[in-house]
């Protein structure tokens, strides 16, 4: 015990200067090195290794195994991290132990998949990702941090900046949606959420960019499926999400499960050690998947679990999440020459760098202070922010008639099996949120605003089996009504981790009980709480109004109602394309044009690239969102012709011709017309979300340069092409041309 205090007395020594932001600082780097390096110069084989093994904790599990001795490892000094682990009670003892039980008391990081949320929680990445509002997600992700951090996490497992285009991909819920750019963009504002501006603070935890690389392009959208792809359409679209992570100085990378052209992700040295530490020159530390290293066992591209540590290590993997195999192995594999101790000690002091970096050796305990847990998690100002961020993060789908919003007057019959739920409402990968209590359930809301004994309710059936029994009485509720509100969805289990669907309807009786209410000759809206598209058509045809409440998070209900009486009028717009059908997927809007598109003059011809009975198009593109006001665009450019030293101004008129104040996405997309590798039918390039009273006209200015227009070339040189180009703007991804320009040579 004494040896400790020894010990964290000469490593402050070392170094006092103070521990600075995260963002890359060549000078304050060299400082993290060499405390890193003072501390490495002490450690034997054994402890060095001990820094590279991270175990869950039996307090939360989320993955398949879970090893019950992790706290005698963390005992001998054989761990460096521990994740799934949380309150500043439990988490404090393990700290005691690693601070005062082991040889050089080298404190332990806590990690966590603090996703969108931590006990207050917001909407699932996909919902809010269709706010468009950056400034929000970098806020949610902030206090995400705070309150996590205030119950002694220092890092958590997100953002998860996987671009992912198949619905049926359960952890399409996670990320960002279909989009590079708009991704891209996110992946700034959250890891800017989760690190602030300096890590050493007690309320500040690293971020994780995940999974690398190219995990959202599983094929078939089965997960941990294998994915084959051109380096051109790697660095295209899946890459940069991850670049920009980087850019924005997040800590740590978390590896894929999936193969690669035929290599695991965890074994990638291309990957890792090439593109990430090479190019990238990234200087943070990576981390497995949950037993990604075992696995490349039974991928077939390991010989037995050593061997698969020693493919790990030397591609560039620095810590072992979960499959004990460095623990195991690596000592032997060092011994035998089949991994170089200079390997380790580069991952050990990357990890060291961070442990310094979050301040853990001047106080091992400045993020285990009980007094913040209880003054942080779930206040009101966290819970504000969630309702905020829930409403914002709602797509109105369809609103025939103007059904919506509705009048306190009329009466609400609410139906379905998702009405009083408290459980769902909150998504999966939702941390250490209240699945039983807290949550405030679409029936609670409603509840607040009429009391109770005005409520009209009915289950109707479950989200899921052939029950219909309720019917009859979701049907009476519906004739006592003026208009009925549904709301129904997916099992949160049904998204996420190790959850893809080959069916993406409403599952269960739910469209049955659409129809037998539908019936009675009400008004329906749907209100769809669910973690992924879902093909929507019969609904599109049937229902007055659709709301996509995504999984909305702790105030869901509150904002639910917010929207639909309309205290708060719909913004949002899906980042996602909305498939007809499953058959469509993957379906995402900057496609390739193929050699035979289907002409527009003659949309029914042979021998052009399409389906028999369905459109290319989606049923909702990316992009989309109605409102319950209507805007008119007005977009103009300055120039005909740029050069590449040149900026082209687009300027966009929006006005506001409805009677409620609202906000816009204004969209900017752009198509190369000709280039050296076939271009996309179009690309977003530039977006805004402006509020524009009614009657109000926003005036907005979008600048391009040469830059934008670049694309990788068939040697992936990263260039732009003289030629001609087209703008689109407007309020989704079909909107219509407004612009053409030709880039010429200076
Ligand atoms: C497996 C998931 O793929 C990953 O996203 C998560 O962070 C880890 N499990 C830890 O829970």
């Amino acid at each position: 015990m004494k040896r400790i205090s020894i010990f964290l007395l000469l490593v402050s020594a070392l170094s006092s200067c103070s521990d600075g932001p995260v963002q890359p600082d060549r000078e304050k780097d060299s400082v993290y090195t060499r405390k890193a390096d003072s501390v490495l110069g002490l450690m034997t084989l054994e402890e060095k290794i001990g820094q590279t093994v991270l175990f869950t904790s039996g307090w939360d599990v989320t993955g398949p195994s879970m090893d019950p001795n992790y706290k005698t490892y963390l005992k001998n000094g054989n761990v460096g991290a521990v994740f799934n682990a949380f309150t500043t009670e439990y988490n404090r003892e393990l700290q005691r132990i690693a601070v005062e039980e082991t040889r050089l008391g080298i404190p332990l990081m806590f990690g966590y998949d603090v996703i969108h949320g931590h006990r207050t929680i917001f909407p699932i990445p996909l919902g809010e990702s269709a706010s468009w509002d950056l400034d929000l997600m970098e806020k949610t992700a902030r206090i995400a941090a705070v309150e996590a951090s205030a119950e002694g996490i220092n890092w958590t497992f997100a953002p998860m900046v996987d671009v992912a285009r198949d619905a049926r991909w359960g952890r399409i819920a996670e990320g960002a949606g279909e989009d590079t750019y708009l991704g891209s963009l996110i992946a700034v504002a959250r890891v800017k959420g989760f690190q602030g501006d300096d890590l050493s603070a007690s309320n500040t935890i690293l971020a994780c960019a995940k999974h690398y690389a190219a995990y959202g392009a599983a094929m078939a959208g089965r997960d941990y499926n294998t994915v084959d792809m051109s380096e051109n359409e790697l660095r295209t679209t899946y890459l940069p999400p991850f670049k920009a992570a980087l850019d924005a100085g997040v800590a740590t990378f978390m590896n894929s499960f999936n193969d690669l052209n035929g290599v695991p992700a965890t074994g990638n040295s291309f990957l890792l050690r090439d593109i990430l530490k090479g190019e990238w020159d990234f200087d943070g530390f990576v981390v497995t998947d949950y037993t990604s290293i075992n696995e490349m066992v039974p991928h077939g591209y390991a010989r037995d679990e050593k061997h698969a540590g020693e493919i790990a290590m030397n591609a560039g993997v620095d810590m072992d999440m979960q499959g004990g195999i460095y623990m195991k192995y690596l000592k032997a594999s060092i011994e035998e020459g089949k991994v170089e101790e200079s390997d380790l000690d580069d991952a050990v002091r990357r990890i060291l760098e961070m442990k310094f970096r979050l301040g853990l050796f001047d106080d091992p305990y400045h993020y285990l202070d009980a007094d913040r847990e209880k003054e942080l998690v779930l206040n009101d100002e966290h819970l504000e922010v969630a309702r905020d961020a829930a409403r914002k993060s709602m797509v109105l789908l369809k609103n025939d008639n103007a059904v919506l919003p509705l009048s306190e007057d009329k009466k609400v019959a609410l139906i379905g099996p998702l009405v009083k739920d408290e459980k769902n409402i909150i998504g999966n990968w939702a941390a250490a949120g209240d699945r039983n209590g807290t949550a405030v359930s679409v029936y609670e809301a409603f509840e607040a605003r009429f009391g109770k004994e005005d409520l009209l309710f009915a289950e109707g059936c479950k989200v899921l089996g052939d029950d219909t029994s309720g019917f009859d009485e979701a049907v009476a509720a519906a004739r006592k009504a003026d208009v009925v509100v549904m709301v129904l969805g997916e099992l949160e289990g049904m998204t996420g981790e190790a959850a893809s669907r080959t069916d993406i309807n409403l599952p269960g009786k739910q469209k049955a009980l659409i129809a037998a209410v539908k019936a009675t000759g009400k008004p329906v809206v749907l209100v769809l709480m669910n973690g992924r598209p879902l093909s929507l058509e019969w609904e599109n045809d049937t229902a007055d109004a659709i709301v996509e409440a995504w999984w909305p998070g702790t105030m869901g209900g509150h904002a639910v109602a917010d929207v639909l009486y309309g205290d708060y009028n719909p913004s949002g717009k899906l980042t996602v394309s909305f498939p007809r059908t499953v058959g469509q997927l993957p379906l995402f809007y900057n496609h390739k044009n193929t050699g035979r598109p289907i002409p527009p003059d003659d949309p029914d011809q042979k021998y052009v690239s399409r389906y028999l009975y369905t459109p290319n198009t989606p049923l909702y593109p990316f992009g989309y969102g109605l409102s319950y006001t209507s805007y008119s665009y007005n977009a103009t450019a300055d120039k005909k012709t740029i050069t590449p030293s040149d900026t082209l101004e687009v300027t966009v008129k929006v006005t506001n011709m409805g009677e409620r104040d609202g906000e816009e996405v204004v969209q900017l997309y752009l198509r190369d017309k000709v280039a050296s590798v076939t271009p996309p039918v179009r690309s977003l390039k530039r977006f805004e979300k402006v509020a524009v009273k009614k009657g109000q006209t926003r005036e907005l200015t979008f600048r391009l340069t040469a830059d934008d227009l670049k694309f990788y070339n068939e040697d992936l040189e990263f260039v732009h092409e003289p030629g001609v180009f087209e703008l689109f703007v407007g309020a989704n991804s079909d909107c219509p041309l407004v612009h053409t320009f030709e880039l010429v040579e200076e």
